[in-house]
C-alpha cells in the first residue's frame, strides 16, 4: 500500500512525558501531507499545551478523536515527540497500543536506552529515531537535534539572564554607567552559536571556545570573540562535522587554560557534546569556586551528565553565591516554535520515507538506514545492535556467522560503511 493509492493515516497522540508541552505535527503540516496522500488523526487536545487548538487542526483537515486508543488503532504512522527510550516510564503504556507493521517516528533516545528498543522490536513495528539522522546536507531539513538545539541555545541565555543579579547590556544613565555582562560560551555547535547570538543581542560581551578550530569564523559572524587556547586541536573534528572525543589529558590542559576566562565571566554557558557519549567535564568544582558570587553557570549538557562537575540535571545548585543551573528539556519551555520546527522536520522526514518506501524501507538510503531501529521483530540498526551486544546483521565473513535474527531484506550496512559522498556535513549556522 502506498500513499497516493490509499490515504495513509498519521496519528498524533498527546505527549505523556512529564513536563512535555510540544506536539509532533502542527496544523500547518496537514495540507502538504494531505497533498502527498496522508491524513492526520489527532488525539483531542494534543496541540493545546503548545498553543494549537483542535479547531485549527480540524480547519486544516485533521480528524480529532477522543481517546489515545483510537489514535493508535486508526493510524498507519504514529508521529510523536517522545517515545521508547525518550519516555521510558510514562510511555510504557503505549507499547501494547502499537500494532505490527505500524511506523513510529520520534525522539526514541536509543543510544541511552537500547533495551527499550528491544521492546519496540517485539511489537513488530518500524521504529525510526530522529536523533540518529546523519548530519548531512540532505537531512538538514529533518534534523530535529539542530532545531531543538537552536531553541535551547536561545532560551538558556534568557534563563541565565533571569538569574543574574546584573543586566546584560551596557547602559549610560544619569545614575551612572552600567558595565555589560561578560558571557563565556563553551562549545560553539548549534546551541552554542545561538546562545552567542542571543547573548550578544541582549548587549553582553561574549567570548566563546570550541575544540573545533573551524568554528572561530562562525563565532565571530554572530558577534562572539573566539578564545584561542594553546592546545593541539587539529584532529578535533570527526565525521559529519561533530567533535571527536578528546583525551582526559587534553581536557585537563583545557580546563587549566580556561580557568582565567571562567573566573572573569558573569555567565558561563556550557554546551559541549560528543554524539552518543557522556558530556566532557569542562568545569571542575575548583573552577566554580573561582567564579564571582552572583555568577551563573548554565549547563546545557545536564541531561548527558553535565559539562560541570557540580551540575544536577533539572536543579539549580548554589555554591559560594554561584548558581549552577542544569535545565532539562528546554525546548518544552518554548513549545509553540519548538513544535513548529519539530513538525517541519517530521513532515520532511515523512515525505522522504514515502518517496523511498514507507512500508518497504530502502536501507541503501543513508537517512533511512541510520534512523530505522526495528523492523519485523528485529533490532536492525547497526549502532543499537552494537549497544545491545548483538551480532552485526552483515558480518564481514558470512561463513563464520552464528545464527542471528534477520529482518526481511536485512542486508544492512553498518554506520561505518557510510558512503563518503553522502556524508558531506552541513553548515551548522547558529543565527
Ligand atoms: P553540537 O554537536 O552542535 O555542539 C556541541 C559542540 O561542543 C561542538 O561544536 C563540539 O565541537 C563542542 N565540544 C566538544 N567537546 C568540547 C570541549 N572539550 N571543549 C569545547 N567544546 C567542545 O551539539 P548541540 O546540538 O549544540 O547540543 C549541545 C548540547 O546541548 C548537547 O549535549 C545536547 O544534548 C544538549 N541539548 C540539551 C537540551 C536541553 O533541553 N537540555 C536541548 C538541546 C540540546
Amino acid at each position: 500500500m502506498s500513499a497516493g493509492e490509499t490515504q495513509l493515516k498519521i496519528g498524533v497522540p498527546t505527549e505523556t512525558f512529564p513536563g512535555e508541552t510540544r506536539v509532533a505535527l502542527v496544523p500547518a503540516a496537514i495540507k502538504p501531507l494531505a497533498k502527498a496522500g496522508f491524513e492526520l488523526v489527532l488525539q483531542k487536545g494534543a496541540g493545546f499545551a503548545a498553543g494549537f487548538t483542535d479547531e485549527e487542526y480540524r480547519d486544516a483537515g485533521a480528524s480529532i478523536v477522543g481517546s489515545r486508543d483510537e489514535v493508535f488503532a486508526q493510524a498507519d504512522v504514529i508521529a510523536c515527540v517522545r517515545a521508547g527510550g525518550a519516555n521510558v516510564e510514562a510511555g510504557s503504556d503505549d507499547l501494547s497500543r502499537l500494532k505490527p507493521g505500524q511506523v513510529l517516528i520520534g525522539h526514541l533516545d536509543p543510544l541511552s536506552h537500547p533495551a527499550e528498543i528491544t521492546k519496540l522490536a517485539e511489537q513488530k513495528i518500524d521504529a525510526y529515531s530522529l536523533e540518529l539522522l546523519p548530519r548531512i546536507t540532505r537531512a538538514q531539513s529533518m534534523d530535529v537535534l539542530s532545531s531543538m538545539a537552536t531553541i535551547a541555545g536561545y532560551k538558556l541565555v534568557l534563563l541565565a539572564a533571569n538569574e543574574l543579579p546584573r543586566m546584560f547590556p551596557m547602559m549610560m544613565t544619569a545614575a551612572g554607567t552600567v558595565k555589560p555582562a561578560r558571557v563565556f560560551v563553551m562549545g560553539a555547535g548549534v546551541a552554542g552559536l545561538q546562545a552567542i547570538a542571543t547573548a550578544k543581542r541582549l548587549g553582553s560581551v561574549v567570548y566563546a571556545y570550541d575544540v573545533r578550530p573551524v568554528v572561530k569564523e562562525q563565532v565571530e559572524s554572530v558577534g562572539g570573540k573566539f578564545i584561542e587556547l594553546d592546545l593541539e586541536t587539529e584532529q578535533a573534528e570527526g565525521k559529519g562535522g561533530y567533535a571527536k572525543e578528546m583525551s582526559e589529558e587534553f581536557l585537563r590542559k583545557q580546563r587549566e587554560a580556561m580557568k582565567k576566562v571562567i573566573a572573569e565571566s558573569d555567565v558561563v554557558i556550557t554546551t559541549a557534546a560528543i554524539p552518543g557519549r557522556k558530556a566532557p567535564i569542562l568545569v571542575t568544582e575548583n573552577m566554580v569556586t573561582a567564579l564571582k558570587p552572583g555568577s551563573v553557570l548554565i549547563d546545557l549538557a545536564a541531561e548527558r551528565g553535565g559539562n560541570c562537575e557540580l551540575t544536577k540535571a533539572g536543579e539549580t545548585v548554589k555554591i559560594n553565591g554561584v548558581k549552577i543551573m542544569g535545565p532539562v528539556n528546554i525546548p518544552a519551555l518554548v513549545p509553540y516554535h519548538a513544535s513548529e520546527m519539530y513538525s517541519k522536520n517530521v513532515q520532511t522526514f515523512l515525505l522522504h520515507l514515502q518517496k523511498t518506501g514507507l512500508h518497504q524501507p530502502d536501507i541503501t538510503d543513508e537517512i533511512v538506514r541510520d534512523t530505522l531501529l526495528t523492523r519485523e521483530g528485529a533490532v536492525v540498526n547497526a549502532r543499537i545492535r552494537e549497544a545491545l551486544g548483538l551480532e552485526p546483521l552483515n558480518p564481514p565473513k558470512p561463513e563464520e556467522t552464528p545464527a542471528v535474527e534477520q529482518p526481511v531484506g536485512g542486508d544492512q550496512e553498518t554506520t561505518e560503511n557510510h558512503s563518503e559522498e553522502n556524508s558531506e556535513s552541513h553548515n551548522k549556522g547558529g543565527d
